[in-house]
This record gives structure tokens, sequence and C-alpha cells, in this order.
């Protein structure tokens, strides 16, 4: 069984899903950790209601990013974590950080990427005006939003639609996609070749 972290900042709804999918058995692994750098962040309830080790890691306690990052390695080191799933974590994480889980740290965005990397990527895609937009799975690298996609999924941009109606349909598409993705790494079926990631039959 692989050992999985989630880092999120915020609401934690993809982290909720997450712990959903494993607990149906859908997803190859166990999530061992969740870490916030929010202190109220409602991630940390979720994984405290579903019995699961959390942190809250406090940025203000370290000298700076490298220093904050390198705690938080040095924690997922000592729980043996195999992936890092980011769910709304809302910092960029550092060389030292990337290079200490390559290829073993994933993100989840709201956005066809490449298209409206960075923040708000729901709105930059919804006043763009593309009909089009959905959300992206991928490998964390040093970029922003940059490594190997693993899954994307399409969600269509409806007349009616608002910021909201439309960011609530895209959640929902996270939910499904991601607890896919962190399956597919748990069986070992993804396989990286250059920036093309590969799903192994
Ligand atoms: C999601 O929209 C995700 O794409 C982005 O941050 C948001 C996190 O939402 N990276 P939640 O905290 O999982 O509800």
């Amino acid at each position: 069984m692989k050992r999985i972290a989630v880092l999120a900042s915020g609401r934690g709804t993809n982290l909720e899903a997450i712990l959903e999918a494993a607990e149906r058995g859908e997803i190859a692994g166990e999530v061992a950790l969740v870490v916030s750098d929010q202190k109220e962040a409602q991630a940390l309830q979720r994984a405290e209601r579903r019995g699961v080790k959390n942190l809250f890691m406090d940025p203000r306690d370290y000298g700076g990013r490298e220093q904050y990052d390198q705690a938080i390695v040095e924690q997922l080191q000592e729980d043996r974590i195999d992936l890092v799933a980011l769910a709304g974590f809302m910092r960029l994480l550092s060389p030292l950080f990337v290079s200490a889980f390559p290829m073993q740290i994933m993100n989840i965005h709201p956005s066809l990427l490449p298209a409206f990397p960075g923040l708000d990527g729901v709105e930059q895609a919804f006043h763009y005006g593309v009909k089009v937009t959905g959300c992206t799975v991928h490998f964390v690298d040093e970029g922003l939003d940059t490594g190997p996609i693993i899954l994307q999924e399409a969600v269509p941009v409806i007349q009616e639609d608002t910021v909201e109606t439309l960011h609530q349909r895209i959640h929902a598409s996270e939910h499904r996609l991601y607890p896919t993705a962190i399956d597919l790494f748990c069986r070992e079926k993804l396989k990286v070749e250059g920036r093309r990631c590969m799903i192994i039959d």
C-alpha cells in the first residue's frame, strides 16, 4: 500500500473526495498524513473527523521558504510518504522540496493546462471567454503548474454560467479526476517520458 500525504490550505473538498475514494477501496493506498499551512483550514478538520493524522505547520515558525519546505520534507520522510498530493495548497514549492520527491508530487489545477496557470484559473478562463475549460492533474516540477500532465477532464462553459456555477462543475470534475490519478500512481501505472505521462496497461 502506498502512503499518501495531502497538503491543503483551504476547504479541502478534494481531500474529502480522496479520503472517500480510499475508504471505498478505489485508491490502492492510504492517506497517512494531512498537512496545512493554515491553522483554520477545513482540510485539517476533515482529516481529524476521519481519524487521519493531521498537522498544522506554521510558515512563520521557520526562517524562510526553504527552511519551511525542509521541515515538511522531513515530516514526509518520517511518515514514509510515497506520494504527495497538493490539494489547494497555496504555496509554490521550492526546488529543495521538488527534488526530494521527484515525480512523486501531484497537483490539481482548475483549468486545462497549459491554459490559465497560476491563481484563479476558473476566473481567468471565464473572463477570457473560452467555451471549454476543465481541470488537470499533473506532476509538480519547479515551475508554476508546468509539470507533466497525468489526466485532464473537459468542462463546457455554458451561456448561463457565472464564475461560481462554472467553479462548482469544475470542482465536481476534480473530485472524480484526482482520486483516479492517485490510484494510477499507487498501482504503479504511470510512466513519465520527457513531458509525456503514459498510463501503462
Ligand atoms: C481546487 O479548485 C484546485 O483545483 C485548486 O485549489 C482548489 C482546492 O479546492 N488547486 P478544495 O480546497 O479541495 O475544495
